[in-house]
């Protein structure tokens, strides 16, 4: 009777790194009236976000939110904001922290230069994920957000034209190779920049292996939390008795009752506390 529990389960360097801004902001500004806000949740994970309301962060949740507000600090998250919306911020005399993991600012960067040089960015990732439309915010008017291979194919522009590929960070490796292959056949002059987050890579891939050697899986992780998903779904190709759940009450332990094998892994934005806590009580089953 066995756990496994992957190396890679829960926060990557970037959220870890969101995170503890957050706490650490708190921890300066304890007891004065300096109000603390992030712009968007810090990560895709209820819990955490309940607990840092509770002491006092105050989440922007739309942009809406941040028009008038002309007093405090603002945290940026990892998964970056557009350009403009820096600029509001400033504007609007409030303090910037910026958490952004420095692998999305990375193509922030990226994405303004060759943007500023006359190519088309393409970026391929989810057009609804905050990542994408922060990215989006630091090119100009030529991006385009392709998802599918139908988007691939549909993909034009002017003869001649250069093109610049880039990638949201987690997106799924293989999906990102097939698409680069749609649109290189295109004839346009084309450079691809692998911008996947290794993190991302390497938890998928230890999720996979781990699933193939295990009788049952559980991937723990937000609902919300888009890595989380597709870890979920690496891991059900590969074992058919994954489990995908929030925390421990999410469980039925009595499920996992006759396996020999469980696997655990979790998503990017899993606290550790939560991992540790189905690990040990799976353990106390078995
Ligand atoms: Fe950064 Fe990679 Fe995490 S891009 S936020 S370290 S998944």
């Amino acid at each position: 009777m066995e756990v496994k529990r992957a190396k890679t389960a829960g926060f990557c360097f970037g959220v870890k790194r969101a995170v503890e801004t957050v706490y650490q902001q708190l921890d300066k500004e304890k007891g004065e009236e300096h109000p603390i806000y992030t712009y968007g949740p810090i990560i895709h994970n209820e819990e955490v976000v309940k607990d840092m309301e509770k002491k006092g962060v105050r989440v922007l949740r739309t942009k809406e939110e941040l028009k008038g507000l002309c007093e405090g600090t603002v945290i940026i998250r990892s998964h970056g904001v557009p350009e403009r919306i820096y600029r509001e911020m400033e504007d609007n005399g409030l303090e910037i922290i910026d958490a952004t993991c420095p692998f999305v600012k990375k193509i922030h960067k990226i994405v303004k230069k060759e943007s500023s040089e006359g190519k088309h960015i393409v970026i391929i990732g989810n057009p609804d994920h905050p990542e994408v439309e922060g990215i989006r915010g630091w090119a100009g008017d030529e991006v385009t957000v392709v998802q599918t291979p139908e988007d691939a194919e549909k993909f034009s522009v002017e003869p001649g034209k250069k093109v610049c590929i880039v990638s949201q960070t987690t997106f799924n490796y293989n999906k990102f190779k097939d698409l680069v292959e749609i649109l290189s056949k295109k004839g346009y002059d084309v450079s691809v920049l692998n911008t996947i987050c290794n993190a991302t890579k390497e938890r998928q891939a230890e999720a996979r292996s781990i699933a193939e050697e295990v009788d049952a899986m559980i991937v723990i992780g937000d609902k919300h939390s888009s890595n989380t998903q597709k870890l979920f779904e690496i891991c059900q190709k590969a074992c058919k008795d994954t489990y995908y759940i929030q925390t421990l009450d999410d469980l039925d332990l009595n499920q996992l009752g006759s396996v020999e094998t469980v696997g655990i892994t979790a998503g990017a934005s899993t606290p550790n506390n939560i991992i540790e806590e189905v690990q040990s009580n799976v353990r106390i089953i078995f």
